[in-house]
């Protein structure tokens, strides 16, 4: 094909292409029923004036922690207005004022002020709406080892779960998400006694397992019949080897984009081979 041809085509094998985005989230989630019911069950209490459960969620990259999360916040929001979920990405955030910037942006739909507003204030303001609504909260410290190079960890936990001896009757929990599980450790080293978790494992995918969700993020993603299940399931047995569903993922979108460079209206073994040595 000419220049004109490859910008201007407009036949495209791709349905929704924004289904292989990184922070895309996909409409059925599968094979994680045990863990969503074990997060219910730590937030359960929250719904009905208790404390939410501590909870630390561990598992490789790629096994669907942050989805989970996600997932669970949104059940939990659309079913009662007494607890408020906050997700903290804490790779972007790690300081205190940053994350409890993130947390008041939930509560009152805006950030701080930058300037000139001390970090009591911040949290005093966040503290009182939650006592005299009557509010539960959950933050969810995705990536939590970011916090322990900066050594802002213990504070941070500190912050939360302590917040009831000053502001009697609020009710707080963490969620913490590892994704080595060596900085589990680390965890009970940078954060003392006060915070006691549950574990929530998230085992690796089978190659089955991603088979699965790979087929129906092409369902998603790709119009019907572009890919064969044959080509799919050497795709998995990559993502499988590799231990990183992502990269099956990468893959799909890699090659959908060879096929479509090659005007073909299929993804072929050998766009499959190009993608291959362009995600190495
Ligand atoms: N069970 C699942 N069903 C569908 N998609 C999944 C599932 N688990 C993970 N994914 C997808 O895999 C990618 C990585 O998931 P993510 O939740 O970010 O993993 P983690 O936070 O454990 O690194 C995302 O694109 C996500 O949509
Ligand atoms: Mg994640």
């Amino acid at each position: 094909m000419g220049i004109d041809d490859i910008l201007l085509f407009d036949e495209t094998i791709f349905k929704n292409i924004d289904a292989f985005n990184p922070d895309y989230v996909p409409e059925n989630y599968l094979h994680r029923e045990s863990q969503m019911e074990a997060l219910a069950i730590c937030l359960r209490p929250a719904l009905r004036g208790g404390n939410p459960i501590n909870t630390v969620v561990l598992g490789s990259p790629a096994t669907g922690k942050t989805t989970a999360i996600n997932k669970i916040f949104n059940i939990v929001e659309g079913n009662s207005d007494k607890v408020v979920c906050v997700y903290v990405n804490c790779q972007l955030h790690t300081t205190r004022f940053n994350i409890f910037s993130q947390i008041y942006n939930k509560i009152f739909g805006h950030m701080p002020p930058e300037t000139g507003v001390p970090f009591s204030r911040i949290y005093g303001s966040i503290m009182k709406h939650l006592q005299n609504e009557k509010k539960s909260m959950v933050v969810a410290l995705d990536d939590v080892s970011y916090l322990f190079h900066s050594k802002n960890a213990n504070k941070i936990f500190y912050d939360i779960l302590r917040a009831h001896e000053e502001y009697n009757g609020v009710r707080t929990g963490i969620f913490a998400i590892l994704s080595d599980i060596e900085f589990r450790y680390m965890l009970d080293k940078n954060v003392n006694s006060v915070f006691i978790p549950q574990e929530i494992i998230f085992e690796p995918y089978t190659t089955q397992e991603m088979f699965d969700i790979l087929k129906d993020r092409i369902k998603a993603g790709f119009y019907p019949d572009v890919i064969s299940d044959s080509l799919l399931d050497q795709i998995a047995e990559h993502a499988s080897s590799a231990g990183d569903l992502r990269m099956g993922i990468d893959l799909l979108r890699v090659s959908g984009n060879f096929a479509e460079a090659d005007a073909s209206k299929t993804i072929e073994k050998k766009h499959l081979t190009e993608a291959l040595q362009n995600t190495g």
